[in-house]
């Protein structure tokens, strides 16, 4: 497809040329709360342990809670031209506002535009080397979430929800988002959807069932369940993620990879 039906609106940014960015994937959501950061965090390590050199960009400016949950502190450093990520201890890239700050408990107060800015700046001016750059996006798809949707070259999108009234209007604005700018959504995860006894094991629908037609409807290939699991909230809390391990979301990593396999190989 030609670079301009693919950017409607306005010219894509590019790495540094001495970083490497393989493919770019947003993991939003219309919704805050719903576990976006939780999904952007497993899936890197899911990619991470599947052999895959993977970077975190936290555009969540407001609630930057990845590097939280990879226990990795700032100050970030430079050369002076470019910045370079922070690494976890499994070798996840991490760039977050929270790096930048010498006191993370500080608010970032800036408007819109200069966002933009420093979340382009995130995407353009740091040094980079990753298959896979999962994109935390803030919440909502207005402003800051729409300025990263029409400069990233994104190669797909995850919408991150949970299964309440308003998971089809939700979800139907972020498809809508997508479908605007060629971007292909791959899987729906619908988060915190049921509780699994701790006793007998019985799964228990706590907002009653899924509603699968919303992906359907849009041709969302993939519908990931999470269950509320106190573990998630655990590891997160504790900084502790990449020692988590279950099967939840590997249905999406998988769908990134693939998807990515298909369109133009690696750089
Ligand atoms: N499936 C789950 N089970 C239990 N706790 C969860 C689950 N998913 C997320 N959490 C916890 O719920 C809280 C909110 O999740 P998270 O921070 O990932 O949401 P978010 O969409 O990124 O929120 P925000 O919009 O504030 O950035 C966190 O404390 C997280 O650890
Ligand atoms: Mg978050």
């Amino acid at each position: 497809m030609a670079e301009t039906e693919k950017a409607p609106f306005l010219p894509k940014v590019e790495p540094d040329k001495k970083a490497h960015v393989g493919h770019a994937v947003a993991i939003l959501s219309g919704k805050g709360g719903v576990g976006k950061s939780f999904t952007s965090s497993y899936l890197a390590v899911l990619l991470r342990r599947m052999g895959y050199k993977v970077g975190i960009l936290d555009a969540d400016v407001t609630g930057p809670s990845i590097p939280y949950a990879f226990n990795v502190k700032g100050p970030v450093v430079g050369d002076g031209t470019l910045f370079f990520p922070v690494k976890s201890k499994t070798g996840i890239e991490i760039m977050s506002s929270n790096l930048l700050l010498n006191h993370p408990d500080e608010p970032i107060v800036w408007r819109g535009p200069m966002l933009s800015t420093l979340l382009e700046q995130f995407y353009t001016q740091v040094l980079w080397d990753v298959d896979y750059l999962l994109i935390d996006m803030p919440p909502g798809t207005a402003d800051v979430s729409l300025t990263i949707f029409q400069k990233i070259p994104l190669s797909s999108a995850i919408v991150v929800s949970t299964p309440q009234s308003l998971v089809d209007l939700i979800v139907e604005k972020s498809a809508k988002m997508a479908e605007l700018l060629s971007v292909p959504l791959l899987s729906l995860v619908e988060n915190m959807s049921y509780i699994l006894c701790p006793n007998c094991k019985m799964r228990i629908d706590i907002h009653g069932k899924v509603n699968y037609d919303i992906a359907s409807k849009h041709g969302i290939p993939v519908v990931d369940e999470v269950p509320f699991d106190v573990d998630i909230t655990k590891y997160m809390d504790e900084g502790k993620i990449e020692d988590l391990e279950f099967e939840y979301l590997k249905a999406t990593a998988k769908a990134i990879v693939d998807v990515s396999k298909d369109s133009e190989s690696l750089k």
